[in-house]
């Protein structure tokens, strides 16, 4: 299925903005790179240069690199002093989500709703598109958002950033990829320059699967008997059950297989990030999935919109111990904790989150009242009730963190 996936990808990147200069038979100039930057084709190396400009952003000084730095799997603050929370191009414009890493991105199908079955029932769930909540169906309509939003680059419109592009130093390469007419549009022009950005992210770079559980799939390594004990709590559907929603194909040995996200919604309830300016106000909430755009219309009719606010997308575990900052709100600040809260989230809700006044835990805080029946209490591992044994026991977190960590791939820190 992934690799369907990955094939519909590269074709839209061709049917979007398939380059032309070799179609026209001219001999084009040889382009300057940067080592690392040899095996990129022309549209990945265009799309390079617009991931790196500094000048995009209005004030200029961000680009998609402040926020998803390449060494840190592309994720990043912007040195903004909540960890996982960027700043945006002015310092006092700091958003509410984490910037998620952009690696494996291009194995997500489209946002939709897709056949489920489940104990032998066929269901729809939403499934795919990019951002916690699935808002732009693709990475090619995903690229806009952030030149244009207020808490990130903050452009005014799509013409000034075409006209930045335009008037700045890759202007030539351009139209060495999309044909001397590429700027006669600034719509047609937009579209180019993310086809090119979503190329980039489509390169190598951004899907390594050089990790050490890679090489064990390719029987040149082993894991430490702690790493595959943590492997086996995280495949077992009576301990983890992480695989159940952090989906790998257990009988392939093909990385391909393991994505580490079945790309579905659910809610876990991660508590409230305290952090985040925009909390400071007890009655807003951010809740996902539901708020997405335009979703009320796409939605089946067995589907009710109230039952998807406070689910959030399932987010690749590849390259999360470099992470720094756990789920959508950043909850978390150590992987232990984000693993730890599978753990006792139901047997010790007081561990996780404030007290209300009564003395008792005000569990999943992070959704108002109605909201909360919404988390997923039902399956593995957070299935129990306060007072029985959780499903993982303290050197079970630790065997699950010490797995996770052979998910980094080489490089990054
Ligand atoms: C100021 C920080 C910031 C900048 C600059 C920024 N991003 Fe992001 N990016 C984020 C945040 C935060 C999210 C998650 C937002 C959400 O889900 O609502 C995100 C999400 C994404 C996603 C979706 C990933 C997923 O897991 O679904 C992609 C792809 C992406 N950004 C690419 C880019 C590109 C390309 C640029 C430059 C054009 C860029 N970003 C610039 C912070 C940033
Ligand atoms: C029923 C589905 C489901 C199961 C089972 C599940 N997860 Fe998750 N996981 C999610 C979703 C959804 C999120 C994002 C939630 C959010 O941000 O609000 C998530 C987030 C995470 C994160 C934070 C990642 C990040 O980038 O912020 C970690 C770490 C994680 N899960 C590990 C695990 C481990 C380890 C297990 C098994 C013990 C597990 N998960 C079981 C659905 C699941």
């Amino acid at each position: 299925m992934i690799a369907r996936y990955a094939i519909a990808v590269s074709l839209g990147v061709a049917l979007l903005g398939a380059p032309t200069a070799s179609v026209r038979g001219q001999t084009p100039a040889p382009l300057p790179r940067a080592d690392g930057e040899k095996g990129l084709s022309e549209a990945q190396l265009l799309g390079k240069r617009l991931f790196e400009d500094t000048n995009l952003s209005e004030p200029r000084g961000l680009s998609c690199q402040s926020c998803h730095v390449p060494s840190h799997a592309f994720q990043g603050n912007n040195g903004s002093p909540i960890p996982g929370i960027a700043a945006g191009s002015t310092p006092d414009r700091i958003g509410r989500r984490k910037s998620p890493t952009l690696m494996y991105k291009t194995y997500s199908p489209a946002f939709g709703f897709y056949k489920d079955v489940d104990d032998g029932k066929e269901t729809l769930e939403a499934k795919g598109g990019q951002f916690w909540d699935g808002r732009a169906s693709d990475m090619a309509e995903q690229a806009t958002g952030p030149m244009l939003d207020p808490v990130e680059m903050n452009n005014p419109s799509i013409e000034a950033v075409v006209a930045k592009v335009k008037a700045g130093a890759y202007a030539d390469l351009v139209v060495q990829v999309y044909g001397d007419d590429a700027f006669a549009d600034p719509k047609a022009a937009m579209g180019k320059l993310t086809a090119a950005l979503f190329a980039y992210e489509g390169s190598e770079r951004f899907a390594p699967f050089s990790s050490k559980f890679d090489d064990t799939l390719r029987g040149k390594a082993k894991l430490t008997p702690i790493e595959a004990r943590g492997f086996a709590l995280f495949t077992n559907p009576k301990a983890g059950n992480c695989i159940a929603c952090h989906a790998g194909k257990t009988d392939s040995k093909d990385p391909t297989d393991w994505i580490f996200t079945d790309f579905t919604y659910d809610a876990v309830g991660a508590p409230r990030n305290a952090r985040i300016p925009a909390n400071a106000d007890a009655s807003t909430f951010d809740l996902g999935l539901c708020k997405q755009p335009g979703l009320a219309a796409k939605l089946p009719k067995e589907i009710k919109l109230e039952s998807l606010c406070g689910a959030f997308k399932v987010p690749t575990l590849r390259n999360v111990a470099v992470a720094g900052a756990y789920y959508h709100n950043a909850a978390f600040t150590s992987l232990r904790d984000a693993v730890a809260f599978y753990a006792t989230r139901d047997t010790d809700p007081g561990r996780w989150f404030p007290r209300l006044k009564t003395g008792e835990a005000d569990k999943f805080n992070d959704l108002p009242g109605g909201y909360k029946a919404n988390v997923n209490t039902a399956e593995v591992p957070y299935d129990r009730r306060p007072g029985q044994r959780p499903r993982l026991s303290d050197q079970d977190v630790d065997a699950l963190v010490a797995f996770l960590e052979t998910l980094t791939d080489k490089g990054m820190e």
